[in-house]
């Protein structure tokens, strides 16, 4: 069924084009371009006929470079008028784009945003992406007010989605998610957003400083704010190696910044907007171990006295959590400290025995032969240390 969906968009997208004006006009480009040609043959051709009998060699060059040069000219007005006609075509499908109606609304009488804490909770929580199975059915979930939550699973288990539901960016098909006691379809999408700082599993960077790509996250702060907030996240130390600081421009989606750079530019901007919630997915995941050890110092000390829900793959980033969620197919199979999951020796501890046995792509290298394989990841907080220990 996905698979018809997407071969009539392929082919509606290709019966629009061929009815465009500017393809429709390829034909013409095709007839217009030997046709310069055969008129400048043709302008030499009468040049030498016409002046063949009296006139020397120079003034046949002569007539023949006027001619010539005014048939380019003419030649170059009609490459303007594709330019633009492309142009127009192309913006016609931005602004087709742009009519598209938003499907997540703001409702017609908003509560005002009050919650009485920043505890999450999603209630019987059913979802499925546009033209796809269900991927939650019934979940439910909580975060306390103040707890840490971390998040983990395999790949394509709904975690990110899951995130993507807290701040509405999909509405559900059925149950409900609250903060703080409030629905959050209830109100105002500005609202909701306003209490979450979020660093995505892609964040996205604009083609600005990276001052200015930090300071977005909260517009009005001041410079020492973003400065301590770069600093936090070690934005700093790339920062004043580049040649203009942090007025250098990132380039288009952050091509000239590294995937962990991108990532801590993310976090600097979760560390200034200053949110009661904490969202993170993956955010950490293209740090190298000694890095992520400094960052996690820096993310443990904002986590403190908010409510976050933390999104990993390297279970050892979460490891010291106040409680793990282990997310398979939409369906919570797991939850509980690290210490109660490994004695329950279920899902959870053999992702754990994965990983703490070398996981190659998480420790770049391979363990030597004859060493033993590592008690736990390398970049730790160790797992049986209490959760507040580190901030
Ligand atoms: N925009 C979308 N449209 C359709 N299906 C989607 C969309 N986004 C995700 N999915 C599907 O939903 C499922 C869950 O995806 P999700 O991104 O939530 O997984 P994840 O647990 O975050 O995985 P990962 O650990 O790889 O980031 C996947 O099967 C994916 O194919
Ligand atoms: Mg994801």
């Amino acid at each position: 069924m996905y698979k018809r969906q997407h071969r009539s968009r392929v082919a509606e997208s290709r019966r629009l084009t061929l009815k465009s004006w500017d393809y429709g006009n390829l034909r013409v480009d095709t007839l217009i371009a030997p046709m310069s040609v055969l008129t400048n043959v043709l302008g030499l051709l009468v040049a030498i006929a016409f002046g063949g009998s009296g006139q020397g060699v120079e003034q046949i060059v002569v007539a023949f470079t006027y001619y010539s040069n005014a048939t380019q000219i003419m030649f170059e007005f009609n490459q303007i008028y594709r330019r633009l006609e492309t142009s127009m075509t192309e913006a016609a499908q931005f602004t087709e784009l742009l009519l598209d109606p938003p499907t997540v609304l703001d409702p017609a009488e908003p509560e005002a945003p009050a919650p009485r804490d920043t505890g999450i909770r999603f209630e019987a929580v059913t979802f499925a992406h546009a033209g796809a199975e269900p991927i939650f059915e019934g979940l439910d979930l909580e975060v306390p007010a103040g707890a840490r939550v971390g998040l983990v699973g395999r790949s394509g288990g709904g975690k990110t989605t899951l995130t993507r539901l807290l701040l509405r960016m999909s509405d559900l098909d059925g149950g409900r998610v609250l903060i703080g006691g409030q629905d959050i379809s209830r109100l105002r999408q500005a609202d909701l957003r306003a209490l979450i700082a979020y660093v995505p599993q892609e964040p996205a960077m604009f083609h600005r400083s990276l001052r200015d790509n930090i300071a977005f996250a909260r517009p009005g702060a001041t410079d020492a704010e973003i400065r301590a907030a770069a600093e936090a996240a070690h934005v700093t130390e790339f920062a004043d190696q580049l040649p203009e600081g942090f007025a250098t421009l990132v380039g288009e989606r952050g091509v000239k910044l590294s995937g962990g750079q991108r990532q801590r530019v993310a976090l600097a901007r979760a560390i200034l907007r200053d949110a009661p919630v904490l969202l993170l997915d993956e955010a950490t995941s293209a740090l190298d171990s000694e890095s992520e050890i400094l960052v996690q110092d820096a993310l443990w000390r904002l986590m403190d006295g908010r409510t976050a829900l933390v999104v990993a793959h390297r279970l050892s980033t979460v490891a010291g959590m106040d409680r793990l969620v282990v997310l398979d197919r939409g369906r919570v199979v797991e939850q509980g400290t690290h210490g109660d999951l490994l004695a329950a020796d279920g899902a959870y501890a053999k992702l754990w025995q994965h990983q703490s046995g070398g996981f190659l792509g998480e420790n770049a290298e391979p363990a030597p032969d004859d060493s033993p394989p590592p008690a736990a990841p390398t970049a730790l907080p160790e797992p049986d240390e209490p959760a507040g220990a580190r901030t």
